[in-house]
């Protein structure tokens, strides 16, 4: 069994100033601080302490081995998306983290050349533009693509957002969704409330916009598309979505069929941290569709990767699909 962590990050080691380059304020940024750690900025304010893990692949490679992971599929920090630049602007930020991500993949050599894979970013803003990026990266050598929720107030439903996961299917791309610009800021600023209930909240609307919006009804069934943390709270809330569209004609939206009926036109991540989170996802994606994301190297992610999908009272072949067999055929590794 090949066990692929399909959902990690990381940032480059350093990249050039951007706002020299592209002009505009409040670029991401990065500042060493001392061996093996850095400071994560925006313009000049400090965004998240980060350490070495993010960019060293060496360190990543040992983690892997640590916790027996064969392949890690890793992506950027969202916060490296750049969708509220404009177009030429987030497209010439999107190629320097994307060709840094190959850098770094093509740093496992040897012995371990292919354990790390990579998705790009694209300027999601601009449909022409995330399409052709896209279209290079694949040739590039990526694995497909990672995108935000939302970019502004355009839901996943959004006409130009449709297109380009047409595009994707069209170019054979695996599509992870990440949650991000979180809603309610004025409210969740304290205690990492943006993370535990913003997240989740985020992935939720954006898995609901596609049904309700009938994006899953123009998307063709070859779209292979995931969401982070196990699809955030819509699992659990999958119940009150299906009542409302059978008992409110006003809750039923585009969408030609009741929700539950898109649960195998996408996948999630086993990122929930609780066995009981866990066999519910199983029970409501079933264990074609739940593959192992870490969120590795950030301290939300799950630390021992894999141990709660190891743990779990799945059967052997259940967790075989989980540990990576699902991810084999998401990715076409
Ligand atoms: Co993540």
């Amino acid at each position: 069994m090949t066990v692929i962590d399909m959902h990690a990050h990381f940032v480059p080691r350093e990249w050039p100033d951007l706002a020299a380059r592209f002009g505009g304020a409040d670029w991401p940024g990065i500042r060493h601080t001392a061996p093996g750690k850095a400071m994560l900025l925006l313009g000049e304010r400090e965004f998240r302490p980060v350490h070495s893990a993010l960019w060293d692949a060496g360190e990543r490679l040992a983690a892997m081995d640590r916790d027996g992971i064969d392949i890690q599929v890793l992506c950027a920090t969202p916060f490296l998306f750049g969708y509220q630049r404009t177009p030429e602007q987030a497209l010439g930020a999107a190629r320097i983290f994307n060709d840094a991500a190959l850098e770094l993949c093509a740093q496992a050599a040897g012995a371990n050349a292919g354990r790390l894979k990579s998705l790009c970013q694209v300027p999601l803003q601009a449909t022409d533009a995330a399409c052709a990026e896209l279209s290079r990266c694949m040739q590039a050598g990526h694995s497909g693509v990672q995108i935000g929720n939302h970019v502004g107030v355009r839901n996943l439903d959004d006409e130009g957002i449709v297109t380009f996961l047409q595009h994707c299917a069209a170019e054979n791309a695996a599509v992870l969704v990440h949650p991000w610009d979180m809603m309610a800021a004025d409210r969740t600023r304290q205690y990492m409330m943006g993370w535990t209930v913003g997240m989740p909240a985020e992935t939720q609307l954006a898995i609901v916009s596609m049904i309700l919006g009938g994006a899953f009804d123009r998307l063709p069934p070859s779209l292979r598309i995931c969401f982070a943390h196990g699809g955030g709270s819509f699992a659990f809330l999958l119940g009150r979505l299906e009542n409302a569209w059978h008992n409110r004609d006003i809750a039923r939206g585009k969408s030609e069929h009741p929700p539950s009926h898109y649960c195998d036109r996408f996948s999630v991540d086993s990122a929930v941290f609780d066995q009981r989170a866990l066999r519910l996802l199983i029970e409501v994606m079933g264990e074609d569709r739940v593959m192992l994301g870490s969120d590795t190297p950030f301290p939300l992610g799950e630390l021992s990767v894999g141990k709660l999908v190891r743990e779990s009272a799945m059967t052997a072949a259940g967790q075989a699909k989980v540990m990576g067999g699902n991810a084999a055929r998401f990715f076409g590794i």
